[in-house]
């Protein structure tokens, strides 16, 4: 059988990694996949798989940081009927329906020091029990496992057990960052156009020779999945035109915005685009209210205060009661911020007939805010 699954890269860090993975291919071992997020670790677990002797059976991926500790250990090997409350029959796990096919444990250092007992005796072994259960089961399963951390840093952190550790990395395969694989980045561009205009049904006019040089020299965080995801967006938002560096920076910017907000690679595209969006929102907001504060203040005749937020000037610190220097005489005090606030609230309201989205609209807020600001000050 003709692998459909294949790693996109002609560097020789490439050209080496393929072969090595060729040659664990042929064995049963368990081998242990390092590389930055996006790198191609699983693109890498089901190349082996397929290039086994197990290709014609399961592979099955199984995301060990997504998965609550408790659910996980019923995922992977199972559980009899009554184990726990809500099992009212029993199920097979992973461990089980992998048999004879492979398993791909992604983000292996997520898995709890507990879980990682019962998994060492699967690599020793074979053997494992279901939850709730006193039998034994033997499965025989070729073990794939992969972490984007520092596995050592885990173990010295007590995190993750030594023994699994040596025991996981006696093989071991790492994956270059794609800003270590030169050349690499074009060929993979060429493999994803080809994959989005036949999705899309998008001509692509290419890149010009300075964007070609950008796409070299930019870091690449997201490493391959970054990549993937600008030429579809190229594709779907510049449609048919040629890339220039200008509308390639454009793009790349803001992903690194982007970047910047939200950072947990375990979110959905979808997630990350509301968290974007209400950042931004809730940004616009309080940029309004300050500037409102500061107007009112303003018009009152007074110098701005620093925010509360804003750490003091040191000189202005107040100083200890027992030392401190008589005050002296009283000058009328300043309203607070509050006040201020409150105040301009009011007369807005009032100035509105007491129609509050009049007001929202008159203070350049929101009517939601509005009301925030009315159940807090209790007007
Ligand atoms: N060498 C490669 N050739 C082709 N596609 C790749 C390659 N490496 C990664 N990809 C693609 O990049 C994305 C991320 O790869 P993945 O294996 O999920 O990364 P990781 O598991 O390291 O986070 C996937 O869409 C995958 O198909
Ligand atoms: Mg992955």
């Amino acid at each position: 059988m003709k692998p459909d699954i294949d790693i996109i890269g002609a560097s020789d860090v490439m050209e080496r990694l393929r072969q090595f993975a060729l040659q664990v291919a042929e064995t049963d071992i368990t081998v242990l996949i390092t590389g930055e997020t996006g790198s191609g670790k699983e693109v890498l677990a089901r190349f082996i798989h397929k290039h086994s002797r197990r290709a014609e059976k399961s592979f099955i991926p199984v995301n060990c940081g997504a998965i609550p500790t408790g659910i996980l250990e019923s995922e992977l090997f199972g559980h009899e009927k009554g184990a726990f409350t809500g099992a009212v029959q029993g199920r097979k796990g992973y461990f089980e329906t992998a048999d004879r096919g492979s398993i791909f444990l992604d983000e292996i250092g997520e898995m709890s020091l507990e879980t990682q007992v019962k998994f060492l005796r699967v690599i020793e072994n074979g053997e494992f029990q279901r939850v709730g259960a006193s039998s034994t089961i033997y499965s025989d399963t070729r073990i794939i496992a992969a972490t984007n951390k520092n596995l050592m840093q885990a173990v010295a952190d007590r995190n993750f057990r030594e023994d699994l550790y040596y025991r996981l990395r006696s093989v071991e395969l790492q994956i270059p960052p794609l800003r270590e694989r030169g050349r690499d980045i074009l060929l993979l561009i060429e493999h994803f156009v080809l994959e989005f205009q036949q999705k899309h049904t998008i001509p692509f006019e290419g890149f010009t020779p300075d964007a070609t040089e950008m796409l070299l020299r930019y870091p690449w965080p997201g490493n391959v999945r970054e990549l993937r995801n600008l030429v579809e967006s190229l594709l779907v938002l510049e449609k048919g035109q040629e890339i220039t560096s200008g509308i390639l920076d454009k793009h790349l910017v803001q992903r690194s915005r982007f970047k910047s907000l939200v950072h947990d690679p375990v979110r959905s595209e979808k997630n990350e685009l509301q968290l974007l969006y209400s950042s931004l929102i809730q940004l616009r907001q309080e940029v309004s209210d300050i500037r409102h504060m500061v107007q009112q203040l303003a018009e009152a005749g007074q110098q701005p205060q620093p925010a509360k937020f804003l750490l003091p000037d040191p000189s202005q610190r107040p100083v200890p009661p027992s030392i401190a220097e008589p005050d002296p005489a009283p000058a009328a005090a300043p309203p607070s911020l509050d006040d201020a606030e409150k105040k301009t609230i009011m007369e807005a309201i009032n100035s509105c007939g007491g129609n509050k989205k009049k007001a929202a609209a008159a203070l350049g807020t929101t009517e939601r805010t509005l009301y925030r600001k009315i159940k807090r000050y209790g007007l």
